[in-house]
């Protein structure tokens, strides 16, 4: 013993020295670790120097398990901790990771100049249960020019063996590293609990005996050993170098979801249970922020963050478990506001420094967030206004501003300016199934006003734009007609690219449906067209006449007198005819049969007269009469214009075969039948200036009326009222007879119209 502690001596300095690091760090963490008990109370804790950690225990009683008992041999300087049984000595114990540290010899094949040799094998180093070699802590390392070493060892029943070789002829430039050139090395499998070293050479070493006798071969600590020009010599010194071993509680896989519930699990307060791979049992972890030995009873501590070192400085430091404290700072100082742990002098010009920073940071990160607000509602403010824009554009464009400044300075409130989206509401955004009419100047929509007003918008096609003030002037001068035959306008929306036109509603539709479909035709008896033809001249004649500038319809026709619920003829759509130009529409207001009203003297002439109204005004009471349309190509070409083919019929005594059966009483055609047939065919005129005026018409159709309301009264009248009727008469039977003129014209107008309608005749 005395000798080899003599020979040891230089090699325990040669591994101080190779592993100052090493070894300092050792004491520093044993040094840290005394402080707190790991051993059983009553139980000593060490061994020399050496701390003994429970599990780990010396004497009866002071250890968990007997393989973690300790025997400490005092006789050896300095004591040494050996597994009890085994003159194996533990260098170190280190409980957090289950490793412990332990001295173990090298094995060695050396020559002499004769290549005789003499093979030191180490020995055999085998290990009970839970200790196994550690993979990740040791490395397998051959050293030697002429050398190739194998290791073998047992996981289990099963057998592993790994190894590495080097030869070299010098030692070259060997740069401290094991990498090949006088040193090779190579991992370890896990688990292994055998260790087997075997040594060989090729050569005896014999070319290489001046500089390396002796190959070398061990298990050793990473970094407990460093390869060097001098290592050949030094190893013939070394027996022993430091092995890391793993331990754990228990023989045999221990997951730790089962041990926790077993009644002699190992891990106690503030402690973790792990497993590591390829190891049997489980070793406990303090939880974070605490230390000590997890095996003792009380188990792990909370870490006193304020023990050694006063981390806040300035100030008191307050520990807190787990791992945190705090600092409580004197007066004139407080908590610094990004960092607690730190005291500063309550300063006011730090202060305004810090609350400067804040103030920059915070506005900095507000002015980007105000930006993007901004850009997105500038975004969205911009396509507002492009929105706005293009609507004034279309007020401006529509005579909005016009109408706005007459209707101030005529203080009137009978139209009103409806907005574009109230109107899209009322309609549904104009839905098909809202659309109550249809033609050439647009679309008719039935719309319900968010107070149920129910109104009829008409909204002309785009194209078919007004002349802005022409279209002010309109709406201005419809708005003012307050007469109860005629529709009224309640106003209009100029915010659209084509104006809108609000109207009443009127619920039964249109005269030309009532007396155009067999359906409805039934219902109208001849009292009720007389009702209707007398109204619908009395509005026209008020129109002519009542207001301040006479007004034209310039497009009286069936379909533009509507009825409402009693029957009461509405006049409707004057004016706004002129919103579709005639000169872009003829053709498709030819095929749509206005042409059957139109007054032919003003188609000759382009002078727009009130009297064009009358001629249009007789055409509807012939259709009154007949129940047969204006125009028609379904008849014969004579009786295509139903105007000229009724006025023939007159004149050629015919009357009775062209009216409706169902307002001819009996055969006999009645009285006043044959007045209202005269009073249209003088309306039919083709001189204006021989038409009748609207007001005329009115009177007349009035005195019809009574005549049939009230049979009796007739005879008070009669006499007056006959006579003016048959002197008439008389007068347009002379017209009609003795101008030769007219009788051309005539022919003149049916030769017209059949050019007009030429295109349509060869197309079929
Ligand atoms: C303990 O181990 C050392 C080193 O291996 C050895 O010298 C000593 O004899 C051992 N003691 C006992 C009691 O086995």
């Amino acid at each position: 013993m005395e000798s080899s502690s003599g020979a040891m001596a230089l090699p325990v300095m040669l591994i101080l020295q190779l592993s100052l690091m090493g070894v300092l760090l050792v004491v520093l963490a044993a040094a840290d670790q005394a402080l707190l008990p790991q051993a059983l109370p009553g139980c000593t804790d060490r061994c020399g120097d050496l701390v003994i950690p429970y599990p780990f225990g010396i004497g009866e009683g002071c250890y968990l398990r007997q393989e973690f008992q300790i025997t400490c041999d005092q006789s050896t300087q300095p004591p040494s901790a050996n597994w009890t049984g085994t003159d194996i000595r533990i260098a170190n114990f280190w409980l957090a990771e289950g490793e412990l540290q332990i001295n173990s010899y090298t094995a060695r094949d050396c020559y002499d100049q004769q290549g005789e040799g003499t093979y030191h094998n180490s020995p055999e180093l085998t290990l009970v249960p839970p200790y196994t070699i550690s993979d990740t802590k040791n490395k397998f390392i051959a050293v030697g020019c002429d050398t190739y070493a194998i290791f073998t060892g047992y996981r289990g029943e099963e057998r592993y063996v790994t190894g590495c070789m080097s030869l070299c002829n010098s030692l070259g430039s060997v740069d401290g590293s094991c990498s090949g050139v006088g040193c090779c090395q190579t991992s370890i499998p896990s688990g292994m609990t055998n260790r087997t070293i075997t040594l060989s050479s090729y050569n005896n070493h014999s070319d290489i005996w001046s500089f390396n006798p002796c190959s070398y071969a061990f298990i050793v600590q990473e970094g407990q050993f460093s390869f060097s020009n001098t290592s050949f010599q030094e190893l013939i010194v070394t027996e022993q170098l430091p092995l890391v071993l793993n331990w754990a509680i228990g023989n045999e896989p221990d997951p730790c979801d089962a041990a926790e519930k077993r009644q002699d699990f190992a891990c106690n307060k503030n402690s973790k249970c792990v497993n590591h791979n390829n190891r049997n049992g489980y070793v406990c972890e303090c939880l974070p922020g605490y230390e000590g030995n997890p095996y003792l009873p009380d188990g792990c501590q909370d870490i006193d963050d304020c023990k050694d070192s006063n981390p806040c400085k300035i100030g008191k430091c307050v520990n807190s478990p787990p791992g945190d404290y705090s600092c409580l700072c004197p007066k004139g100082y407080r908590n610094d506001v990004m960092d607690e742990k730190i005291c500063i002098k309550e300063n006011p010009k730090n202060q305004s420094k810090i609350t400067l920073l804040l103030i920059i940071s915070l506005s900095v990160s507000l002015g980007f967030l105000g930006m993007v607000v901004g850009i997105s509602w500038i975004y969205w403010a911009m396509k507002k206004r492009d929105f706005i824009k293009l609507k004034e554009k279309y007020f401006r464009q529509n005579g909005g501003l016009l109408l706005q400044q007459r209707l101030a300075s005529h203080g009137m409130e009978t139209a009103k300016l409806y907005s574009a989206e109230e109107l899209e509401k009322a309609t549904n955004y104009y839905h098909a199934s809202t659309v109550i009419g249809e033609g050439s100047y647009g679309t008719v929509y039935k719309g319900i006003l968010p107070d149920n007003k129910e109104v009829a918008i008409k909204k002309s096609k785009i194209g078919a734009r007004a002349q802005s003030d022409q279209f002010v002037n309109e709406v201005i001068i419809v708005s003012q007609i307050n007469h109860r035959n005629v529709v009224r306008l309640l106003g209009c929306c100029l915010e659209t690219e084509v104006p809108l036109l609000v109207y009443e509603f009127i619920s039964r539709g249109t005269l030309s449906e009532h007396i155009h479909k067999e359906t409805k035709a039934a219902s109208l008896s001849l009292g009720l067209r007389l009702k209707i033809a007398a109204e619908t001249a009395g509005a026209l004649s008020y129109l002519h006449s009542s207001t301040s500038m006479p007004i034209i319809h310039r497009d009286v026709k069936a379909t533009n007198i509507l009825l409402d619920e009693n029957y009461t003829a509405k006049v409707s759509d004057f004016g706004a005819s002129r919103l579709v130009p005639l000169d872009q529409n003829q053709l498709s207001t030819l095929v749509q049969g206005t042409l059957g009203y139109l007054d032919p003297e003003y188609l000759l002439t382009n002078q727009l007269t009130e009297k064009s109204d009358v001629y249009s005004f007789g055409v509807v009471l012939v259709e009154l009469l007949t129940s047969k349309v204006a125009l028609s190509f379904e008849r014969r070409e004579e009786e295509r214009n139903l105007a000229s083919f009724f006025v023939r019929s007159i004149e050629e005594d015919h009357l009775k075969e062209i009216l409706d059966d169902d307002i001819v009483d009996d055969g006999h055609v009645d009285e006043t039948l044959k007045n209202m047939a005269n009073l249209a065919k003088r309306c039919l005129r083709l001189k204006g200036e021989e038409r009748p005026t609207m007001k005329e018409v009115a009177t007349e159709l009035d005195g019809m009326r009574i005549t049939i309301m009230h049979p009796c009264g007739k005879a008070d009248f009669g006499s007056e009222e006959t006579e003016n009727l048959e002197t008439n008469d008389v007068a347009l039977k002379g017209d009609y007879g003795s101008s030769s003129t007219i009788t051309s014209t005539t022919s003149w107008y049916d030769s017209m119209q059949k050019q007009m309608l030429m295109p349509y005749d060869d197309g079929r």
